[in-house]
């Protein structure tokens, strides 16, 4: 299935109605693979709980703490995905964490914009090493990390809490020096994706 042209650009506190119409639809496809957070899903994805979000993610940008960017599919908002708790000095790691719409998935969105994201943070954003863990049960999370590069490199036991317990978590990673001509060439080369 061809997704159409995969991009990212900055967040904007004017993603609001964007963010919160697709989340707020989109519960049951998003909950069970995010953090616990306090308050029901309908107060902390309302309009008004972005702007909060927006501030929080930009004053961590700007502190270069994080590079948050929203993914769009042919110019439509379709998920987000962030690189966080960037660390530098001579570890210079990072983790990355992604969502789509339902009615984005299964194309290839995901994979595209954690392949963009990954070589942007290790060309501009300076870093060397990026982690990404995910529950053993989210099949196509895994299936997006595979496709992009990243290797497994073990299992983290009751690691996070998500959905309202301590999760597993499985670990998997991507060196600078693993990644060959970029992410996205590799994408390409691979027949995965197409530049246009
Ligand atoms: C995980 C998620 C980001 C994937 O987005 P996406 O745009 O569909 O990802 P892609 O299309 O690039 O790749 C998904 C892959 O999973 C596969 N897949 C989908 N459902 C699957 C399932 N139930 N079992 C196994 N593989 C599955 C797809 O076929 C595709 O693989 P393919 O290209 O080899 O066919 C999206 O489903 C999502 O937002 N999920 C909820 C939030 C989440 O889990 N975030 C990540 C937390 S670690």
């Amino acid at each position: 299935m061809r997704a159409g042209v995969v991009a990212l650009r900055p967040i904007r506190v004017r993603d609001a109605g964007d963010w919160s119409r697709i989340r707020l639809r989109d519960q049951n496809h998003l909950e069970r693979w995010e953090p616990t957070a306090p308050g029901p899903w309908a107060d902390r994805n309302g309009f008004w709980s972005w702007p909060t979000q927006w501030l929080a993610l930009r004053g961590l940008a700007r502190r270069g703490q994080c590079l948050p960017f929203v993914i769009t599919v042919d110019g439509d908002y379709a998920g987000q995905i962030t690189v966080g708790n960037v660390i530098r000095a001579s570890l210079r790691s990072a983790w990355i964490g992604y969502w789509v719409s339902s009615t984005a998935v299964g194309g290839g969105v995901a994979t595209a914009a954690v392949a963009l994201l990954v070589d942007h943070a290790f060309s501009a954003g300076g870093l060397h090493r990026i982690e990404a863990t995910v529950r053993p049960e989210n099949e196509p999370s895994i299936r997006v990390l595979t496709k992009a590069g990243f290797r497994q490199e073990g299992l983290f036991q009751r690691y996070l809490d998500v959905a309202g317990d301590w999760r597993d978590h499985l670990c998997f990673a991507i060196t600078a020096e693993e990644t060959g001509p970029g992410l996205a060439a590799r994408l390409v080369r691979d027949g995965r994706a197409e530049y246009v």
